[in-house]
Formats: C-alpha cells, structure tokens, sequence
C-alpha cells in the first residue's frame, strides 16, 4: 500500500542531496516495490526536471520496474562465476519454463523474474535469490522444484 503522500515523504528526505534521482528512485521502489506512473511528476517537479527526464533514468536502469511484481522475485546470478557453471542454459531454462523474460511477471502473477549480477555465493554456482533467499548450485530439474514450491 503506498499513497502520494509516502511517495513525497521520501523524495523530500533525499532531494537535496546531490545526485539525487538514483536514491530517490531506489528508497520508492524499496518502499513500494515498484515506481508507481503517480510518482514521476512528483519526482519531476520536485527535482526540477522533466518527467520525460525521469521516465528516461527508470528506463535505463533494468533495476527499476514500473509494476507491481509476483509475490516472489527470483533472481539468476548472470556474473561471470555462475555463467561459467551453467548459469546460461540455467537462464534460458528459466525463462522458457516460467514463459516470462528478465524483469517480467508469470501469468498467475506468483514470480517476478530478475537477472543479478553476483550474489556473493560464487563458490556455490550458479547462484539463485528467492526474495531474501540465496540458493547455490541450481540445476533446471532444482529450479524448477523451486518454482513449484513457490508455487504451493
Ligand atoms: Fe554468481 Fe558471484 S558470480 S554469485
């Protein structure tokens, strides 16, 4: 649940700083779980910027997204420890199992699926995150168990 109010609440923390359309874009999306369309002329105008200026910043960035996600985000580690422990056929067949690309969400709106790059885990790759969960050593017969425990 978020409100303008909230929205404005965190924008006003951060405005002053320097460089502060990257924090700002982060504190909403941490608060709210995505940057609601309500929130770019607020951002504008606040800042002293377009919104074409903002809507340009939350779409270069892959990190930001701009609906809600699935009740669970999981992550695929695409650094370079996890890619060369079969961190790339991992993710071809998480995308194509779960239908879905990098940053979109399935159907039954159960799984957002997000590419990160290194988890800290690289002893144990290829790496997977499930909301706070860091799992190693996922298979696609382990991914898809996975998926389906989310699931139930
Ligand atoms: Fe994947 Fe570090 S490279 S966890």
């Amino acid at each position: 649940e978020w409100t303008p109010q909230l929205i404005q609440d965190e924008i006003d923390a951060l405005k002053d700083k320097p460089g502060a359309l990257l924090p700002i874009l982060h504190a909403i999306q941490d608060r709210v779980g995505f940057i609601p369309d309500q929130a770019v002329p607020l951002i504008a105008s606040s800042l002293g910027q377009t919104r074409a200026e903002i809507h340009g910043v939350i779409s270069f960035y892959h990190h930001f997204r701009t609906s809600p996600p699935g009740s669970h985000v999981v992550r695929i580690c695409r650094a370079e420890a996890c890619q060369s422990m079969g961190a790339r056929a991992l993710e071809a067949h998480a995308r194509a199992s779960l239908a879905i690309d990098y940053h979109q969400t399935t159907g039954d709106r159960e799984i957002t699926l997000e590419a990160v790059y290194c988890l800290g885990n690289c002893a144990c790759a290829p790496s997977v995150s499930v909301d706070d969960r860091v799992l190693g050593r996922v298979t696609p017969e382990r991914f898809d168990r996975l998926v389906d425990d989310l699931r139930t």
